[in-house]
This record gives structure tokens, C-alpha cells and sequence, in this order.
């Protein structure tokens, strides 16, 4: 994979595709972890007279076409302000994606200048399973720029055209974050140190039990907190009330933990949970035992109990990746789980990788520095399915 450093970028209009999807509170950026990650990037380019155009995403926009989509928003504008800022000078955005306000915005960049092109979610075909559609759109972005630098880690898994297919028609180059994102990766997938410990939280079993299995094979033991964890409960016979609950996938579930249990690998469970009265910040809540959960409950967070035995199942380990808060740290009532994870890796000697937007959004905003993990991921799926022995689209074609 060539570096940036190998490409002869003066005075070309590099095409950076960069993932600066950061989480939103109205149009106020929460964390801005993914624009400074992006930085070293953007900053070597424009420090060696490239002119940089940088394309990213910005959530998921809906509609069925350009109007609908950029009309429904989100617009970049709040990323291009963080951006100038941290840059020491504006990002102008172009006002389109590829259209005549990028051709103008493209042609007006002198050397060292730095601009951004909307959300190139905003094009329909950015994400489309057609090839030819995907192509055509890809081909119109790579008419802005003469060379392409691949930069987005948390889009790598994402078949897109920015991503997957501008990469194939310009010369190209791996930005820094991606490098060292793989480099640390591959550390924890190539002879991790044992205990290795796998901790995974967030929403949906569905989304993770493909990694769930691929890991039975890797790790010696995996900690399954948070919203996924009701379902592994539903699973193993217990009354999980009004929490998150994916009933189509309990039997997935059944066949995961008999695997495990056939692999040697642990499974380690909430014992105990907060059972709150509504999924509001302030709701009455109190803690259960797993055995003792009222119908009328929605567990929002792991109970003390839980945070305990976590800690316990952390402590010995050599090699630590987690994945997803175990708990809805976003209220500060139902942060003590998550907090506890991040704590008990905190104190883990060995290589410890925190990977995800929202676990790493977790660890900044429980006010965790970013030394106190080996890494900090910024990719949650791309992470995953990079440990999981995946290939990334986007990894794959920065690579040929
Ligand atoms: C992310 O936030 O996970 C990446 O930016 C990719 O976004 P996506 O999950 O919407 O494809
Ligand atoms: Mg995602």
C-alpha cells in the first residue's frame, strides 16, 4: 500500500476522502475525534503544496434523489467550521458534491489551499449496489482531482464509490490515519498476547454476531454487555421486560453460545442490571438481579454486580479490543457501566484498542485521555469486521 509521503502531490488537487462523521446535537459537533484524527492527513498534503479537496460523508441522508437529499440534510457546514478551526484558516465547502460548485470550488484552489465538497451521501449513487451507477458518479469525482488519498478508516468496509471505485481511476495513496489504524489492527489479529478479552456492547446482536463467531475462534473470552445483551438473556431463559430486545435473532444467539461453549471461549453476561421506568434521562430507575427483572422495566445500564465481575474478566488480560458502550452513557444516570469498562481496560497493561465512533465518543465524554488506551479507534464497523478477518472494500482497492 503506497503512503502518502510516495505520492507527488504538489500541485495536484488531491481528492482526500476523509470520514468526518461526527456525531451531531442539532448542527453542535459532540466529538470532533474523527476531524482532528484526520488531520495529519490534510496537513502533510497541504504542508507539500497539494491542493486538497476533501470528500466525506455526514450521516445517512434520506430521499430518492440530489434535491431530496441535500434539501433533508445534514449539510458538512458545522465539520468545514471545526475543520477551518483546528486548520488555523477557512475550509470554504462547495456547495454541491460534484457539480458546478465543486468544479469551481476545485479550480480555484491554489497550492496548499484546503476545501471540502458536501455530503457526498447527498449523491444517491455514493452508496448504490449497482457497479455502473456507482461508476458514473465516481468517475464525475474523480474529474475534480488528479490524485485520490483514502483516509476514511471508518468507511473502509463500506462498498461506496467514494470509497471503493475513485480509488481505481486516479493514482493513489493510503492516508496516515488508515495506516495506522491497519498497523494496530493487525497487531491485535496476528498474535495477540493472551488472555485476549473482547468486550462488545451497543444495540443489535444482529449486527455483531458474525464477529461474535468469527471470534470464538481468536479470543479466549468475550464480555457481552449493553444492548445486545438482553437478547443473549432472552436467550439463556430470562425475563428482560421492555429492554432492547431483538426476538428474531434469540436462536442465532442459542447456537453462538453453544459454540462458545464447545470453543472453550467465556461468555461473561450482565448479572445484575438498571431497570428504568422510561428511556429519558432522568426516569426512575433501580437495580435487579437478571433473575428478578420486572415485565415493566427497560434496562438502560449494567448494575454494580456487572460492573464488578467486568472488571474481574479484565483484569489478567494481555490484549483487550472493545467494541460498543454497555450502557446509555449518553445519560449521565446510566453512564456507571460504560465508565467501569473503560476504567477496568484503563488499568489493563498490554495492548488495549477501543474501537468505535460511539465507544470512543463514550471514553472522551466520561473523560478518559486518549493515552489511557493503546488506540482509539475511529471505525466501529471497519474495526470489526477488519478483527472479524473481513476484507474492506475500500482497503482492498487502496491496496492494488
Ligand atoms: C460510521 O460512522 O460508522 C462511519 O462513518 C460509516 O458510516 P455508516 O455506518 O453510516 O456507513
Ligand atoms: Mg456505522
Amino acid at each position: 500500500m503506497r503512503a502518502v509521503a510516495d505520492l507527488d502531490a504538489a500541485g495536484q488537487v488531491v481528492l482526500v476522502r476523509a470520514d468526518l462523521n461526527v456525531p451531531l446535537d442539532g448542527m453542535t459537533i459532540t466529538d470532533d475525534g474523527r476531524i482532528r484524527a484526520s488531520l495529519p492527513t490534510i496537513n502533510e498534503l497541504s504542508g507539500r503544496g497539494a491542493r486538497v479537496l476533501i470528500c466525506a460523508h455526514l450521516g445517512r441522508p434520506k430521499g430518492d434523489d440530489y434535491e431530496a437529499r441535500a434539501a433533508g440534510g445534514p449539510s458538512l457546514w458545522p465539520v468545514a467550521d471545526r475543520l477551518g478551526e483546528l486548520v488555523g484558516r477557512p475550509v470554504p465547502l462547495a456547495a454541491d458534491v460534484a457539480g458546478p460548485s465543486a468544479t469551481q470550488v476545485a479550480a480555484s484552489l491554489a497550492d496548499g489551499d484546503i476545501a471540502l465538497l458536501e455530503n457526498v451521501r447527498f449523491e444517491p449513487a455514493e452508496t448504490s449496489k449497482d457497479d455502473s451507477e456507482r461508476g458514473e458518479f465516481a468517475a464525475r469525482l474523480a474529474a475534480l482531482a488528479s490524485r485520490y488519498v483514502g483516509d476514511g478508516f471508518g468507511a473502509l468496509h463500506r462498498k461506496h464509490a467514494s470509497v471503493y471505485d475513485v480509488p481505481g481511476l486516479l493514482p493513489h495513496a493510503a492516508g496516515e490515519l488508515v495506516r495506522t489504524e491497519i498497523d494496530v489492527l493487525r497487531r491485535l489479529t496476528e498474535h495477540p498476547e493472551r488472555p485476549y478479552v473482547v468486550v462488545l456492547g451497543g444495540a443489535k446482536p444482529s449486527d455483531k454476531l458474525a464477529v461474535i463467531a468469527s471470534l470464538l475462534g481468536k479470543a479466549d473470552r468475550l464480555i457481552i454487555g449493553g444492548g445486545m445483551s438482553y437478547t443473549f438473556l432472552a436467550a439463556r431463559g430470562y425475563e428482560v421486560g421492555r429492554s432492547l430486545l431483538e426476538r428474531d435473532q434469540i436462536d442465532n444467539v442459542r447456537t453462538v453460545i453453544e459454540k462458545a461453549r464447545r470453543s472453550g471461549v467465556e461468555i461473561v453476561l450482565p448479572v445484575d442490571l438498571v431497570g428504568a421506568t422510561d428511556f429519558v434521562p432522568e426516569a426512575a430507575h433501580e437495580v435487579y438481579p437478571v433473575a428478578d427483572f420486572p415485565a415493566d422495566r427497560e434496562s438502560l445500564d449494567m448494575g454494580p454486580r456487572t460492573r464488578e465481575l467486568f472488571a474481574t474478566k479484565l483484569a489478567d488480560a494481555k490484549t483487550v479490543f472493545w467494541n460498543g458502550p454497555v450502557g446509555v452513557f449518553e445519560f449521565p444516570a446510566f453512564a456507571a457501566g460504560t465508565r467501569a469498562v473503560a476504567q477496568a481496560i484503563s488499568e489493563c497493561r498490554g495492548l488495549t484498542v477501543v474501537g468505535g465512533g460511539d465507544s470512543a465518543a463514550a471514553v472522551r465524554q466520561l473523560g478518559f485521555p486518549d493515552t489511557a488506551f493503546s488506540h482509539i479507534s475511529t471505525g466501529g464497523g471497519a474495526s470489526l469486521e477488519y478483527v472479524e478477518g473481513k476484507t474492506l472494500p475500500g482497503l482492498e482497492a487502496l491496496e492494488r
